[in-house]
Formats: C-alpha cells, structure tokens, sequence
C-alpha cells in the first residue's frame, strides 16, 4: 500500500468503478466506515451527481449517506480512471454483467475497466490491488481479466500487484443495512497479501468469513442467487397446488418454516448420491400426479424426478468412461446403517452396470446380514434375484475383484478397506469420503460432484 494514500491506521484508499447500485452503496458505506472513497463511472451525470453529494440510485438511507460523506470529503469522484487508481490502494470494480444474448454473461464493462486499470497500473510504482464486486462466472477473473490486466500493465498478478474476487450480497431496496449487516464475506484471493488487505474493509462487520480460490469466490454468489430463484418458485409451486386443493399455502409453509432440523437447515444440501427410499421418490411422484389431475403445471416438482436420474447417470457414466469392466460397489440399501433396499439408487446403480455387461460385486455388511437372518431374503429372492447373487458379507472378496470401486457408503470398514487400495485402482466417490478435499486431488479418485 502507497504511504501517501493510507488515510488512518487501518484505513485505506479505495477507487470505487461503476457507481450504479452495487458501487455507490459499496462507495458510500465504505466511506462511512472511514476510508478515503474515489468514484468513477463512465457515464458523467452519475459522477456529477455524486460529486454534488446526491446518490445516482434511489435506495432507503443511500441519500443522507451520499450527502454526508461527500460533505465530509471521504467520497470523491473523478472522471479519470489513472488518477483514481494512482491515489487509491484498491480499486473496487462494480460494473454491469448483464445478460448477453445467447443467454451467458456479458463481459464487456468489465473486460474495459480492467484494460483501464491495468494501464494505470503500468504507471505505478506502489502496490495495488484490483478487487471485482462483480458478479461474473467462475473462470472469467483468471481466464479473462487477470490476462487484460496483466497485458495492459505489463506485470504479473499476484506477484507485483493483487486480484480479488469479493462478491456482493446485498439486497436492493434495503442495501445500506444488508452492507452493514451482511449474511457472510467472502474474498477470492490471487495471494494472501491481497485477501488480507480486501477483508480488512470489512473489518468489525458480523457473519462468517471466507477466504477462498478466485473461482470459488465467483460461484458463491450464482450459488446463492439459484437458491433463493429456487425457493421462490418452490414456495409458490406450493402455492398453487395448495389454492387448487383449497388449502391456505401459507398456513402449510408456516409450519414448513417451523421445522429448522430438516427444511431450513443445512439437511440434504451437500452434493452427494440420487436420493431414494421408500419416501422420497413416492411422494414427490404422488403430489406432482396430484397436481396434473388438476391441470397444474409444476415445472420445477415435476423435474424432481428427472434431476434425481440425471445423477445417477453422470455415476453410470463415469464408471463406463473409466473403460475397466471389474466393478466392486460398496453399499446397497438406500441410505447407510439400514437395509432398506427400496428404490435404492444404488441398487439401480448396479442393474444399470450388470445390464450393460459389467463385471460386479457388492459389500453392504447390513443387506448381507439381514438376508442371512432371513428379514430381507424374499425382498432379495423375488425383486433382486440378479443382485443377490453378486452380493457378498465379505469385503475382501470385492476388494480382490475391483478394478474400480464406488463408494457408496462411509461405512468405518468401507473407509478402512479403501484405504487399502493402490493408485491402480479407482474408487468413484458417492458419499463425500473422509478426507475427501485431500483424496481429490491423488490419482485414482473421483469425486462425483466435487
Ligand atoms: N443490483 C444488485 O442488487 C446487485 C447485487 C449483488 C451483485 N450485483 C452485481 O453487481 C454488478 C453491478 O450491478 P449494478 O446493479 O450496480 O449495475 P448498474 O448497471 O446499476 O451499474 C453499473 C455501473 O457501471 C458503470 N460502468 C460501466 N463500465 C464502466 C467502466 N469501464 N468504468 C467505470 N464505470 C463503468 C455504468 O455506467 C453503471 O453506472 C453486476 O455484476 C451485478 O450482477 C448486483
């Protein structure tokens, strides 16, 4: 950081690009909290408002905001991006992605305020980090920004000046509480120098922090942004359904609100296996049949279903492009530590590799041992004869066969009998393994959503 531009102890210099709603919230609240703030935007009426102390935006608390720190000359503005970037320590990139048209993301305002940047990096001496607030998709800072930047200065990111990704959350028509408050922080770092320096804008805010790779900065935000589309639209297919029934929708959710253990909750939102079992399968099934009885269309429950196959063909498929024919499947029944074989996803999983001529064998010490003791053998004998025959209580009997190995349970003599296994056989992770960050990244593992 330049001496001359550090404010205060603690404090820094920031240049603000794009004063639309992201960035003149961004440039009012961070001047607020003591930074020396410089706005800049293309367009000059936005500029020329700000520097008469009006925000460009109409946003609850953004005008007597705007009006006091510019007041207070914490907020400047300029016209010229190499000035703002010679006397700031940051510089904060806000502009527009918006839709382009096949439907992808739009590129260009940000691929331009880099080239600018970058020019003006060129220049000088002093560190300096360039910080896109942006929402854009995972790839497009390293794969596309870093190099306009690095081009237009002649210099290497993350060597001799610092990119981050730091995503907003707020919500408009109430930005200024939702910058003061946010839900978590988030800073994508090129170097840790650089993640330091962004994260201490933050400092004394509440929520969770999270340092993180660029790209995985960059998901967060689409992440969030998909779920809370598909809430909306799972509330209001509820909605409609229960209207059709007669029922009051929001008397139903109030009580699906209650529930924290299992619906608002971190339950059954980490990637893993298809669903299954004797519930979940049959009762998405009846209420969308509920539903076209009534004529009502429910894209988003009626494509429950299919979602849940596609998984289980993207296992079938990286079994069949892995090329080897041997296959030992650990697990059976649809969920560990039952012998519930009902709709289980890994008993499809089987046929559909039994079917297509693959060679397998099957551990599940629990479906072994409830056909030994007689309470799931005529379930095995009548529905999965071909299954049962493969199905075997001895682990080191798959373990002998494999060529490839699917994980489909965590089991502690799975996870034990795993770790037994050279680097020329794979194992085709189902269940997120222990260890699973450091086994993705050895040979002979994959991970089917990580
Ligand atoms: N609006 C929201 O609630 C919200 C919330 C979170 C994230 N985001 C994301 O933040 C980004 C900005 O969104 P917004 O709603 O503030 O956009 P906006 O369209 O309101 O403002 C973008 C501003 O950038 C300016 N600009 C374009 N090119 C420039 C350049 N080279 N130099 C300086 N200024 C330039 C434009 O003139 C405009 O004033 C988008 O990626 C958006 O997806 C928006």
């Amino acid at each position: 950081m330049s001496e001359q531009s550090a404010t205060a102890a603690g404090q820094l210099a920031v240049s603000v690009f794009g004063l639309g709603y992201v960035g003149c919230v961004s440039a009012a609240c961070l001047a607020a909290r003591g930074h020396a703030v410089i706005g800049v935007d293309v367009n000059p009426q936005k500029v020329e408002f700000l520097r008469q102390g009006k925000a460009p935006v109409v946003e609850e608390r953004i005008g007597e905001l705007t009006a006091d720190v510019v007041a207070s000359g914490r907020l400047t503005v300029s016209n010229d991006a190499a000035t703002a970037v010679r006397e700031s320590d940051i510089s904060i990139v806000c502009v527009g992605t918006p839709s382009a048209p096949g439907g992808g993301l739009s590129t260009r305002y940000l691929e331009s305020a880099s080239e600018e940047i970058g020019a003006a990096l060129a220049d000088k001496a002093d560190w300096h980090v360039v910080v896109f607030r942006s929402t854009m998709v995972p790839g497009t800072c390293e794969t596309v920004l870093i190099p306009l930047l690095e081009k237009a200065s002649g210099k290497r990111a993350g060597v001799d000046f610092g990119v981050c990704v730091n995503p907003e959350f707020l919500r408009e028509g109430t930005s200024v509480w939702d910058f003061e408050n946010p839900p978590k922080t988030v800073v994508g770092e090129s170097d840790s120098r650089s993640g330091e320096a962004v994260m201490s804008l933050y400092e004394g805010l509440d929520g969770p922090r999270f340092r993180v790779p660029i790209a995985v900065a960059e998901m967060t935000k689409y992440v969030d942004n998909s779920f809370h589309a598909l809430k909306v639209t799972f509330g209001n297919e509820i909605g409609a359904l229960c209207s059709t029934l007669g029922l009051d929708s929001h008397a139903v959710m109030e009580m699906f609100l209650a529930d924290t253990k299992l619906n608002i909750s971190p339950a059954y939102l980490r990637p893993g296996f298809a669903f299954g079992g004797s519930c979940l399968p049959k009762d998405v099934r009846a209420l969308t049949h509920t539903a076209r009885q009534h004529d009502l269309e429910l894209p988003v429950l009626a494509n429950v279903l299919v979602s849940n196959e596609a998984q289980l063909r993207r296992a079938v498929d990286i079994v069949i492009g892995l090329g080897k024919r041997k296959v030992g499947i650990f697990g059976l029944s649809f969920k560990s530590g039952t012998d519930d074989l009902r709709e289980s996803p890994l008993v499809d999983l089987a046929e559909r590799l039994i079917g297509k001529g693959y060679d397998v064998r099957i551990y599940d010490a629990n479906v072994a041992l409830s056909r030994l003791m007689g309470a799931n053998r005529a379930y095995l004998e009548e529905h999965l004869p071909h299954i049962g025959q493969l199905l075997t209580g001895e682990i080191e009997s798959v373990l002998e066969h494999g060529e490839v190995f699917v994980a489909g349970t965590k089991d502690k003599a799975v996870v034990e009998a795993i770790d037994t296994l050279g680097p020329d056989r794979t194992v085709i992770d189902l269940v997120r393994l222990p260890d699973a960050e450091q086994r993705r990244l050895q040979p002979g593992y994959v991970g089917i959503g990580w």
